[in-house]
């Protein structure tokens, strides 16, 4: 398939959104990270985005509106939570979810009653959900168990020739993937954590907003599936449903998989600042005099760290990179989230100083 590439002129998103409206798949800038975009109520083209991720059939999609009246056609009831925090959230980085109307296909919520929607503030992104008529159903748009692309570059990188289209766009300044707030519980709670912290969410709300406890686990992370696309209908879903029944496994499916991941070994180093100054600087002179092709991630503070982080990670494969070691940050806010991503592009492997 040839990959055709758009600029974000009023031209040819006009043209990009015609290829949404067809069943086609097109990659678009957001704030946080490029996503991968089907038109949410059509089930052939949202299987088709599972095929070219390669994506675990029981890992929904968020979907993608541009006005807050179009939650009305996926979800069954809006939560007053939800109208108070898109009041305050939305367009932005802030992914919600709730119980599902039967207009959108368990394809795209990956067999489940519920659906993750979110308004993204990227006005390119708006612009070609508001021109295709139609909600955008959006995993981020890299190859299953790959870093988020935060350029087009990324997304071409692993997507041409797999997706019809690619939105030449800016560079995402968020950087990590959205905040998930999960609303159909009694107690809203984070399943993914992002920007939008639950700190911020619990202000709005004027209520307690709880964490996943499996965001403080260590998950065993499973091996996504690649190449074939693989049918959400299936009941037989890959583990999934031992690691829900036992309650440790992560409410949201795609927590659970390996994710993130560079080519080289990963090590993070924690701890106080002098100790591992000196050990990082330790294991890389150890290692290049082995010969191998050492890379450091350091950031000066958490929204940096959002920012390029999954960056550092594609720039180190580019780079031949056989030994990344990271600096970790500090575990509050934002940091948290970084970190969520980046224990798992490390494997969990941490050195504790
Ligand atoms: O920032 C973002 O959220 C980006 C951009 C493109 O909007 N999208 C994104 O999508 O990160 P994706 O598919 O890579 O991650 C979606 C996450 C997964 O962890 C998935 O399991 C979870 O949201 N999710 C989606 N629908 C869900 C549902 N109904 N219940 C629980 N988790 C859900
Ligand atoms: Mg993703």
């Amino acid at each position: 398939m040839k990959t055709i590439y758009f600029t974000d002129s009023e031209a040819d998103l006009e043209k990009a959104a015609e290829l949404i409206k067809k069943g086609k798949l097109v990659a678009f800038p957001t704030e946080t990270v490029y996503g991968l975009g089907a038109d949410a109520l059509n089930e052939a083209a949202v299987k088709n985005v599972y095929k070219a991720k390669g994506r675990p059939c029981d890992n929904p999609m968020i979907v993608h509106i541009s006005h807050f009246d179009d939650l009305k056609l996926l979800a069954e009831e809006i939560p007053e939570d939800a109208s108070v925090l898109a009041d305050r959230f939305w367009p932005g980085p802030l992914t919600m979810i709730m119980n599902k109307k039967p207009a959108v296909p368990k394809v795209t919520t990956g067999g489940l009653d519920t659906v993750a929607v979110r308004m993204p503030s990227d006005k390119v992104a708006l612009k070609l959900i508001e021109k295709s008529g139609c909600a955008i159903a959006a995993p981020s748009a890299n190859l299953s168990g790959k870093p988020s692309p935060t350029k087009w570059e990324h997304a071409s990188k692993d997507l041409d020739g797999r997706i019809e289209g690619i939105i030449r766009g800016g560079d995402c300044q968020v950087g990590i993937e959205s905040t998930v707030l999960d609303l159909t519980g009694e107690i809203p709670t984070i399943l993914r954590p992002g920007i939008v912290t639950a700190s911020e969410l619990s202000e709005v709300l004027g209520k307690p907003v709880e964490m996943d406890r499996s965001l403080f686990a260590k998950i065993e992370l499973k091996e996504p599936c690649y190449g074939e696309g693989s049918e959400a209908e299936d009941e037989d879903r890959d583990g999934g449903e031992t690691e829900k029944a036992s309650g440790m496994g992560p409410k949201s499916p795609g927590m659970k998989y390996k994710h993130y991941a560079p080519k080289g070994q990963m090590v993070i180093f924690q701890g106080d600042r002098a100790k591992v100054d000196l050990a990082v600087k330790e294991r890389r002179q150890k290692a290049e005099a082995e010969g191998l092709q050492v890379k450091v991630i350091f950031f000066d503070d958490s929204r940096e760290a959002a920012r390029g982080f999954f960056k550092q990670l594609r720039d180190a494969d580019d780079e031949g990179a056989e030994l990344i070691l990271a600096y970790a940050l500090e575990e509050n806010e934002v940091g948290f989230s970084v970190m969520n991503r980046m224990l798992k592009s490390a494997g969990y492997n941490v050195v504790q100083l």
